[in-house]
């Protein structure tokens, strides 16, 4: 497979075909990812619940970002590989988010991700004017989890919306080439997303009318503790079999969610949306 790239991940929007990200946080999960077809890679702060065993993704550095970014650039073959800037890393300033990118950057990301708008829209212009692709987030921003009371879908009502719409506008014209859109509800989703397509919208909880999709990798593979939410998919069960049916394996379950999502099965609406 050639190598993905940004104009590569435009002409397949452009072309109707959906994204498939996949976080990932070591060599051996990156290369089994990657063969599977993903286009890409994330380095997700997820790190902290799914690898560290925190409860939120506050506690994760900088130093442990460039460390998993390293591992899993052994692995990678051709996906595009993003890595998220982690809490306190990047708010200070334009200045200090150039310094925490640079840092992933020599650990081998293409592109880092960052959360929030607002005073984000000045630091997103900074990072990409100096040659740094960046990928924004809004909607459910973890590392904000304590400002928003929990883990709940985000622009329920329409001051809300209305609120997420002006913030996807504004990193868009900051020069974002990508956004992740957690928990918030599928029709605003797909709003943001028609409204800008030169910035490929990634959704999580967002339904199915985003450019593309993430999930942790643990959730793929059904593997995390604690309450699965509504919109994570358990890839390692058949279709239609018991719980206790033989399963997948990784490989083919990741398969199975490259499948699902090109081919628009996956997210479901009725299921995996709000
Ligand atoms: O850290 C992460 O895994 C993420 C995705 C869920 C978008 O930010
Ligand atoms: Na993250």
């Amino acid at each position: 497979r050639a190598s993905v790239s940004l104009p590569r991940l435009r002409d397949m929007v452009a072309r109707g075909e959906k994204v498939t990200m996949l976080t990932a946080y070591d060599a051996t999960f990156a290369r089994i990812i990657d063969d599977a077809g993903v286009d890409v890679l994330l380095v997700g702060d997820s790190l902290g619940n799914v690898i560290q065993g925190e409860t939120s993704t506050l506690p994760v550095t900088l130093e442990h970002m460039a460390y998993h970014t390293q591992c899993v650039r052994q692995g990678r073959r051709s996906a595009w590989l993003v890595a998220d800037m982690p809490f306190g890393s990047y708010e200070a300033s334009p200045q200090q988010a150039l310094a925490s990118a640079v840092a992933l950057m020599r650990a081998g990301a293409q592109m880092v991700k960052l959360e929030g708008a607002g005073p984000m829209v000045e630091t997103v212009r900074f990072l990409v004017e100096r040659g740094i692709p960046v990928c924004a987030h809004i909607g459910l921003t973890p590392q904000r989890v304590h400002a928003l009371g929990g883990f709940r879908v985000q622009g329920r009502d329409d001051a809300a919306a209305a609120i997420l719409k002006a913030e996807a506008a504004a990193l868009a014209e900051a020069g974002a080439d990508m956004i992740v859109l957690e928990l918030v509800p599928s029709a605003l989703a797909r709003d943001i997303t028609l409204a800008h397509p030169r910035m490929i919208t990634i959704g999580i909880g967002a339904g199915a009318g985003t450019a593309g999709q993430v999930l942790v990798m643990h959730d793929l593979l059904g593997i995390t503790s604690g309450k699965r939410p509504r919109f994570v998919r358990d890839f390692t069960r058949v279709a239609g079999t018991e719980a206790d049916a033989p399963g997948l394996s990784i490989a083919q379950a990741v398969q199975a969610y490259v499948a699902a999502v090109k081919d628009g099965s996956f997210p479901d609406e009725t299921q995996h949306g709000y």
